[in-house]
């Protein structure tokens, strides 16, 4: 198959390595000049863990093709696939308009029929909205040119992009049932997961309301973390019973200083803003949102009630991204915490293996370090942001050496307390109390 994707950014191009590795043939097409042609020099525009190689060698077999042409990219597909980007607006809407310009353009530029596929996150009855702009642009060329709207939402996570494109757990296509739905069977016929077909309007509804649900687990147990503290238990033990019962499972239970990341922040907004446009309060989704925005201030009261005032003090910020085996910093929890810690007046010096330059961009000012044992020479406390093997698995020996003080505080639950307290630092987690 011919397929044309719009939008190089995480979810455009690991679709595109995805279906150019399942022999499909792939336009992408991006507005960012510096994109393409960083692409067409064989390089990727962010990091991704594992995705630059596949990328390398599906350009050089010649299945992923990359063009700033929308025109082009349209005449050779047979599916065009939208993957732009939906932020949020500031009243916490999805900002559509990416999406929209697209679509007029596409609308603008049709040749003959095409499958055109919302792939981006997009509010419950987007694919209505959209297939008007369609229609409006085609008919403003007074030309009548048949076309199919699909919603195909996308589940890859940050970190095992390309392994979540490549194998799904479920494929969720939102479709008119008949030749459109036997297209997009024959566009999936080689990827071995579940496929539901479903209304437009579900698919979109999905998307949204599993990233709720996933947000949901990490507030319900970062909210217990709180309460383990306060009565002697543990979050990790916690976590690990109810995991054991299957129709709780084990993931997302892991407590830490809150979720972050470019969808579930944004996704939740967007999903409460529906809600409150149909007037149906959504108490739940509120409150998961509130434990997640003072997640991280709760946690730092630790560091406070530790040190007293952090004016001049030395800090180690140990990882950056919002989570590891990425460099995205969209959201992260680290960007509260260096806004916390600067109002402070502390002394930040962080470290990322991957996250700094992006940071950078946002503050130029604070101190970065290239190593994990660089960032805690003369620190007063270390903090634990991101789980980063490099992190975890630094000689924390070496680092209680380095280090001027002992306050040590994991906000991933990454480290074990009692190597740390063997060597040597006082340990603070997240749930773990020290009855
Ligand atoms: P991104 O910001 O990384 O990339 C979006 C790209 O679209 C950018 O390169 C931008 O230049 C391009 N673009 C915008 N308007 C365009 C236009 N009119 N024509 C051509 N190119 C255009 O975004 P992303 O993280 O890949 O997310 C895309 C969508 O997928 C969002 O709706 C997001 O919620 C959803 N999603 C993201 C993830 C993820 O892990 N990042 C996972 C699942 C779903
Ligand atoms: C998430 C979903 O997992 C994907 O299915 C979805 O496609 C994607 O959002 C999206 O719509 O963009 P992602 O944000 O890449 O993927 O990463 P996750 O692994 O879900 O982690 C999100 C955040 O939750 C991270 O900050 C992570 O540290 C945190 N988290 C995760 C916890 O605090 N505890 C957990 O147990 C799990």
């Amino acid at each position: 198959m011919n397929i044309g994707v719009i939008g190089a950014g995480y979810v455009g191009i690991t679709t595109s390595v995805a279906f150019a590795k399942y022999g499909h043939k792939v336009f992408v097409m991006d507005q960012d000049p510096t994109k393409i042609s960083m692409m067409k020099q064989n390089r990727l525009p962010f990091y991704e863990d594992g995705l630059e190689n596949e990328f390398q060698q599906l350009q050089l077999n010649g299945n992923l093709l990359f063009t700033g042409d929308l025109e082009e990219c349209i005449r050779k597909s047979d599916y065009i696939f939208i993957a732009v980007g939906t932020p949020s607006s500031p009243q916490g809407e999805a900002d559509l308009s990416y999406v929209e310009a697209a679509a007029r353009s596409i609308g603008g530029l049709l040749n003959d029929y095409k499958i055109i596929v919302i792939k981006s996150t997009v509010p419950v009855g987007t694919g209505d909205h959209i297939k008007k702009i369609i229609g409006s642009a085609i008919a403003e060329k007074d030309k009548k040119i048949p076309f199919d709207l699909v919603s195909n939402p996308e589940f890859l996570r940050e970190g095992k992009a390309l392994e979540d494109a490549l194998h799904p757990e479920r494929i969720v296509i939102g479709c008119e049932p008949g030749p459109c739905q036997k297209a997009m069977e024959r566009l999936y016929k080689d990827v071995s997961s579940t496929i539901l077909f479903t209304s437009v309007r579900d698919a979109e509804m999905i998307k949204y309301a599993s990233n709720a649900f996933l947000a949901a687990k990490i507030s319900f147990i970062n909210e217990l973390a709180r309460l383990c503290e306060k009565t002697g238990a543990n979050i990790n033990e916690v976590a690990k019973g109810m995991g054991l019962d299957s129709r709780i499972g084990p993931q997302f239970l892991r407590a830490g200083i809150g979720y972050g990341g470019s969808c579930f922040p944004k996704d939740l907004k967007a999903l409460l803003a529906m809600a409150s446009e149909k007037k149906t309060p959504m108490d739940i989704l509120t409150a998961v949102s509130n434990v997640n925005d003072t997640q991280a201030e709760w946690f730092l009261e630790k560091v406070i009630d530790a040190l007293g005032p952090l004016e001049g003090k030395q800090i180690a910020l140990l990882g950056l991204t919002f989570k590891p085996q990425t460099d995205d910093i969209r959201e992260a929890s680290s960007l509260r915490i260096i806004d916390f810690l600067l109002h402070k007046k502390a002394i930040i010096t962080a470290f990322d293996p991957k996250g700094t330059e992006n940071m950078k961009k946002i503050y130029p000012d604070i101190l970065y370090a290239s190593s994990p044992l660089a960032a805690v020479k003369n620190a007063e406390a270390i903090l634990v942001v991101t789980e980063w093997n490099e992190i975890v698995e630094m000689d924390w020996e070496k680092a209680k050496v380095l280090a001027s003080g002992s306050h040590l505080f994991d906000g991933r639950n990454a480290l074990d307390p009692s190597a740390m307290k063997r060597a040597g630092f006082i340990y603070k987690g997240v749930g773990i109390s020290s009855f």
